[in-house]
């Protein structure tokens, strides 16, 4: 889908992955509604894309409600007709040590990074099926939903479930809705930043570098763009770029 004349709803857009597809969509020529929990940040930043020649509209929105996100999707369509485009973006880290008595953040890692990703898709494909005209609707993974990662656990189960909500719903594409994720590996953003320097540099280390919210945001577009994926992952890493991770045993397009 040629991302031109198109709309497209972003969440966790004020900042971070989300702020640079955001910027990117709308520079291709998209009309972008940007949703995030910091509204003052989200409101500027719609206001610059503006103020540059784009598109843009900010909706404060909790991805966790229900109303909010059917809000967002309302707003869209009151201001630019309809939404070909939705990026289920808005995630967080993993804070602390789940198995510690006293940890009790843990479930709120889920209720982000995959229970509001299952609503909103909901509430989107319900909304892309009475326009009709299809549309392309891609979730943030992360790379720790393909690998195993000690460090955040709960974090990985919510990713993977990313990943396998993505790769089932595959079939939509029949209907003209194509769902893909994409599983971006370390990269610098706000989530990642406050994790401290030393730790920035040793992550570093181990992959061999550090991805910009913009390597992800070309990733997105891709997607976006090639008609031929559904039910594809995608994966954005320093060594290797943009590739996807097959199934084994699966034919891929
Ligand atoms: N940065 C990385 O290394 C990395 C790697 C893999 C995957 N990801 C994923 O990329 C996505 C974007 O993260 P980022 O790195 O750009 O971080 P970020 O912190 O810069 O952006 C995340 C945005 O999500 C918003 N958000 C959080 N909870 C929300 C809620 N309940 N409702 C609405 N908005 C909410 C935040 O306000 C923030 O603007 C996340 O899903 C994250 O898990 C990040």
């Amino acid at each position: 889908m040629d991302p031109n004349g198109k709309v497209a709803v972003i969440s966790g857009a004020a900042s971070g992955i989300g702020l640079a597809t955001s910027k990117l969509l709308a520079s291709n020529g998209a009309s972008v509604v940007m949703i995030d929990l910091q509204a003052e940040a989200g409101r500027k930043e719609a206001s610059e894309i503006e103020a540059s020649g784009g598109k843009a509209h900010f909706v404060e929105t909790d991805v966790l409600k229900k109303d909010d996100l059917q809000h967002a999707l309302d707003e869209a369509v009151s201001r630019f007709g309809r939404v070909d485009i939705a990026y289920n973006n808005a995630g967080i880290g993993e804070s602390g040590d789940f198995l510690q008595p006293d940890n009790d953040v843990w479930q709120r890692t889920l209720d982000i990074d995959i229970t509001a990703v299952i609503q909103a898709v909901r509430l989107e494909v319900q909304l892309m099926r009475s326009q009709g005209g299809g549309g392309v609707i891609i979730n943030t993974a992360s790379m720790g939903g393909l690998l195993p990662m000690p460090t955040s656990p709960i974090y990985a189960v919510a990713k993977a479930g990313v990943v396998h909500l993505s790769r089932s719903l595959g079939y939509l594409a029949a209907e003209g809705i194509r769902v893909n994720a994409i599983c971006p590996s370390f990269t610098l953003t706000p989530l990642v930043q406050g994790a401290g320097e030393a730790a920035i540099e040793m992550m570093k280390q181990e992959i061999g570098g550090i991805l910009q919210p913009e390597d992800i945001a070309q990733g997105v577009l891709e997607l976006v763009n090639d008609d031929s994926k559904a039910g594809e992952v995608m994966r954005v890493t320093v060594r290797n770029g943009l590739d996807y991770a097959h199934l084994p045993g699966r034919k891929q397009a």
